[in-house]
């Protein structure tokens, strides 16, 4: 639909050039008002309107979340706010009303409105919002502009007329700001397809962080990356936060996201406001929760509290717990397990081939009957553990006894799967055959166990 978000932005920057050093007063950063809008449709299906009556007010440094199901009209109201819609979407202007109503403003300038002018309706306002607004996609790939790092970041503030010094501070203050400044001396030589994808979209965020916008909108900025480029972004935003004096718009759907960073959110839903409060008022909304599908933090699953209202956190959660519960018939034995020792483990090291250092001197100890939680962040170390403890990694030092078996000993590690089901995290590792029932047999038949026998188990 649009060539480039970015370009589209920056083509505007030089007939709306303002001055950052201006006062800011202390006003609304967005306004918008009984904001309708309607995709065009030119095969003449009226579809349904994708934003509906949306009346909202976004204060100057708020962190704004916005959070609803695929499709209720999150990237829609994002691009509204820039200006994108309407003013770069192609309407049959005969009749503008049927497609948009209401009125966007940005620290308190008009973005867009529809007038009447000489018995006509027309749709007025500045248009798209640069360099004031920066707006950062979900796929960091589809808004690279330029060949390399430093053209990226330069070229929105070549665009603003600035001066070679200017634009050098901009770039290294930036990059420092997303957690980037160590690529700073190679910033010329390298091209953006190089980098990593949580660090390609630290970049984007960077190369309008130069351009010291006022407001930052972020739509799901994380989405496409994986597990640690999530983490660095999230980093980088955590920084922007901490930072202040931005207003940040962030479409997310982690509740524990928007519980760390967002003053307010928003729940949009099939293109109508649900919903604005604070991130704890939300989730803790069980009815507004269910009704409208909203991705809660777990610990409001657990139902604790009255049938409407649910604990958004773990300290509201140990509040509502009754002081004097009563467990009943559980006994300590029933879950802290017996005395019996299972699993042996002591001063525990393992390193791979390529000299990671996965385990470094662990110790603990599972009883018979024990239910114990394995937890911890990507990569410390939680596969590694239990690999080792189902035979499949011997190449470790320190103690290792399952069921008083040393797993030094490659006879006892090759015996491990009689005593340990290790269910892998994904599926598709861990099954062979092609039917159910030889799936389910085939450990069997690897422990050479009769077959009668081995239908009889399978079956069971
Ligand atoms: N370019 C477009 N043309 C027509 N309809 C669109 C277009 N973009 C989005 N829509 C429709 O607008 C509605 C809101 O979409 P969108 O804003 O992308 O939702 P979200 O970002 O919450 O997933 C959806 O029904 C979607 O199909
Ligand atoms: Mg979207």
């Amino acid at each position: 639909m649009f060539f480039s978000r970015r370009f589209d932005h920056l083509l505007h920057l030089q007939s709306h050039f303002c001055s950052w050093d201006c006062e800011v007063n202390l006003i609304d950063a967005v306004t918008i008002k009984n904001f309708y809008w309607r995709y065009p449709n030119f095969a003449g299906i009226v579809s349904d309107f994708a934003l509906k009556n949306i009346t909202l007010t976004i204060k100057e440094n708020e962190f704004f979340g916005i959070t609803g199901p695929s499709g209720a009209g999150k990237t829609t109201l994002c691009f509204s706010i820039v200006g994108l819609i309407p003013h770069q979407m192609q309407i049959n202007d005969k009749d503008p009303r049927q497609y948009i109503s209401g009125n966007v403003k940005v620290f308190d300038e008009t973005v867009s409105a529809i007038e009447e002018k000489d018995s006509k309706s027309v749709i007025t306002g500045r248009g798209v919002m640069s360099p004031e607004i920066g707006l950062v996609m979900q796929d960091p790939e589809s808004q690279f502009l330029t060949m390399s790092v430093k053209q990226e970041l330069s070229l929105g503030l070549q665009f603003l007329g600035l001066k070679k010094e200017e634009i050098e501070n901009r770039i290294k203050e930036a990059l420092k700001r997303v957690g980037m400044v160590d690529i700073y001396d190679m910033a010329d030589k390298i091209h953006p397809a190089e980098l990593s994808g949580g660090q390609k979209q630290r970049l984007i965020i960077a190369s309008f962080i130069a351009m010291r916008p006022k407001i930052l909108i972020l739509d799901e900025p994380t989405s496409d990356l994986d597990p640690a480029g999530k983490i660095e972004v999230i980093e980088a935003i955590q920084r922007l936060k901490k930072d202040g004096n931005l207003t940040v718009i962030l479409v997310e759907h982690n509740p524990e996201l928007m519980q760390d960073f967002a003053d307010r959110m928003l729940v949009l839903y099939e293109g109508s406001i649900v919903a604005i409060d604070e991130p704890d008022n939300i989730y803790s909304n069980s009815k507004l929760v269910d009704k409208y599908n909203i991705y809660a933090p777990e610990v409001a699953e657990l139902k604790y509290g009255t049938d409407s209202k649910r604990c958004a956190t773990i300290e509201s959660f140990i509040e509502a717990i009754p002081k004097n519960l009563n467990l009943g018939k559980v006994k300590k034995e029933d879950y802290v397990g017996n005395t019996n020792v299972m699993i042996k483990v002591e001063n525990l090291h393992f390193a791979y081939e390529d000299g990671t250092k996965a385990l470094q001197g662990l110790s603990f100890e599972v009883k018979q009957n024990e239910l114990i939680a394995l937890i911890g962040q990507n990569g410390s170390g939680k596969s590694t553990l239990s690999k080792i403890l189902s035979g499949i990694e011997g190449n470790f030092k320190g103690t290792v006894k399952v069921m008083d078996l040393d797993l030094h000993d490659s006879k006892n590690r090759k015996n491990m799967p009689r005593h340990i089901g290790y269910v892998f995290q994904n599926p598709d590792h861990q099954i062979f055959n092609r039917s159910v029932y030889n799936e389910v047999a085939y450990g069997l038949k690897n422990m050479s166990i009769d077959l009668p026998v081995i239908d009889e188990r399978v079956k069971s």
